[in-house]
């Protein structure tokens, strides 16, 4: 009868929903980042902001059945905790439902797309975009062009929306921007939408505009990662609304449990298309475990998302590349792969993110930080800012982490009152780059870096042949006078002339 109970008692517990706490941790000591470090093998937790540095704030995702162990060993090791969300899905319902009660209003209707009835101002569906791109093809014609630029593992498109005056032939420097790389960063799709109303709206109105649109081929993606984006949508579950990675197919990874328990197999679905770029791949910053939020997948571009930019930027070179994340507020330039890594052009990146943040700030005050990402965040190999400046030939790369701040308590889970003003406000720090970019001479822009077909030495497991006597990297000399032929084992294949491991 006990016994029954019991089952009918644990049965009760297991098929309770999950809740998920947010907690904010700040390690004080190496000794228990390391700890922290070591906490992020722990599939079950889902680090909003990884641990990176001593006395920098961690913000960690936690469910409930694990909290109470978790915590207790942060208790035990003094490291200082507070709780930043209680519910995480208490708040993804109450915005839904004011979504729902603001759509039911209609009152917004100053942020309507002139001829084309779309509200920028509120968070979209994939189809939503869709329609709004066909529309716009429609309307203006001598502007826009849509294509899609690859078919995803669930076969959506992946759109394309390209901006120019098409009646002006001639060079035209390309430049990219793309948002939603990563499906659970909503503001930054919302973001790109906002860029491209301003390059058509303000084609008649605003000279600066029309330089840009008859000067440039602009190629706008706002849903590189449509499946994980649609994914994200579909529920209020916390582990479905933070989902981070693509839609890959499960992979299973079988583990020892020792001699006498069978073995144990997890199986777990998407790559963290953000780490799977072919540069340093798979070296620092990203994982091999399939469950992990940061899985960089089984080699370089061996996902369909990554495959289409890599595949459109080799066969449209681009003087300028810009991908949007959220949240940190923080503008970065290649290279995120090992601290203190620059290009060679250092000071005309640094200078003209400099220059964008600054006119970021004066819209409404809101800061950023400007450097690298492994210099203001933590290194991470495959990133596509760090490919494209260093093998996609382009002059000037950039990844934002939009709003919010860290210190703020809703991370991901943006409202839609803040989607206008991160828009106007990065906007404006596109503007700079985009001036930057009409100022860069015809031609140089792909030479300074060169397009590498990425086979040459791509980084799939099967490729372990004896290097050829030559850099596949134009930055080769520099990383080797730094010393990364000893401490980088890539660097052998990557670099193998001036790492001395040939003759010419
Ligand atoms: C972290 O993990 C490593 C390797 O498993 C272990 O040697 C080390 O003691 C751990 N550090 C802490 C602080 O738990
Ligand atoms: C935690 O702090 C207490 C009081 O300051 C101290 O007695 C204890 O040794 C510390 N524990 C660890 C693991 O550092
Ligand atoms: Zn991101």
């Amino acid at each position: 009868m006990t016994r029954l109970l019991l089952i009918a008692l644990s049965i009760a517990v297991v098929t309770q929903p999950k809740r998920f706490a947010v907690y904010r941790i700040t390690p004080q000591t190496s000794d228990a980042l390391q700890f922290l470090e070591n906490l992020t093998k722990e599939t079950a937790i889902d680090f909003w902001k990884e641990p990176r540095a001593v006395g920098q704030e961690v913000h960690a995702m936690i469910p409930d059945p694990k909290a109470g162990a978790i915590l207790d060993s942060l208790r035990s090791r003094n490291i200082s905790y507070s709780m930043m969300i209680e519910d995480v899905e208490k708040i993804i319902k109450n915005q839904k439902f004011a979504r729902m009660k603001l759509k039911s209003e209609r009152r917004q209707k100053d942020f309507r797309d002139g001829k084309v009835d779309f509200n920028l101002a509120e968070y979209h569906s994939f189809a939503d975009v869709i329609n709004y791109f066909n529309a716009l093809a429609i309307t203006y014609p001598h502007l826009v062009s849509v294509q899609p630029i690859g078919l995803t593992h669930e076969g959506r498109q992946i759109p394309m929306i390209k901006i120019t005056n098409k009646r002006l032939s001639g060079p035209k420097r390309g430049i990219w921007i793309d948002g939603g790389i990563h499906a659970r960063e909503w503001i930054s799709p919302s973001t790109v939408l906002y860029f491209i109303h301003q390059l058509i709206n303000g084609y008649d109105q605003d000279p600066i505009i029309r330089r840009y649109v008859d000067g440039m081929e602009w190629h706008l993606t706002p849903l590189l990662n449509p499946d994980g984006y649609e994914y994200s949508r579909s529920s209020t579950d916390p582990e479905i609304r933070l989902w981070r990675k693509n839609k890959s197919p499960s992979k299973c990874t079988t583990t020892a449990q020792g001699l006498f328990a069978p073995p144990q197999t997890t199986c777990c679905q998407g790559v963290d298309l953000n780490r799977n770029f072919d540069w340093f791949f798979g070296q620092v910053g990203s994982s091999t475990d399939p469950c992990s939020e940061i899985y960089n997948g089984a080699y370089a571009f061996s996902e369909p998302e990554t495959r289409s930019v890599r595949d459109f930027i080799s066969q449209h070179p681009m003087t300028t590349f810009v991908t949007l994340h959220s949240y940190s507020q923080i503008l970065m330039y290649p290279f995120g792969h090992q601290v203190r890594t620059y290009s060679n052009d250092l000071d005309d990146l640094r200078n003209t993110a400099l220059s964008a943040a600054n006119a970021l700030q004066r819209m409404y005050g809101t800061t950023y930080k400007v450097g690298t990402g492994a210099d203001t965040l933590y290194p991470a190999s495959g990133g596509s800012e760090d490919w494209a400046k260093g093998k996609g030939g382009v002059k000037y790369s950039y990844l934002f982490e939009l709003r919010p701040e860290e210190q703020v308590w809703d991370g991901f889970l943006l409202p839609e009152n803040q989607i206008m003003p991160t828009a106007r406000e990065t906007w404006e720090a596109i503007k700079v780059i985009a001036t930057h970019t009409l100022s860069v001479p015809h031609g140089s822009g792909a030479a300074s870096g060169g397009f590498h077909h990425s086979r040459a030495h791509s980084s799939s497991p099967s490729s372990h042949s004896p290097p050829m006597c030559r850099d596949h990297d134009q930055l080769c000399t520099e990383w080797a006078a730094g010393g990364a032929c000893e401490t980088w084992p890539e660097m052998r294949h990557r670099c193998p002339a001036s790492c001395g491991l040939c003759r010419h």
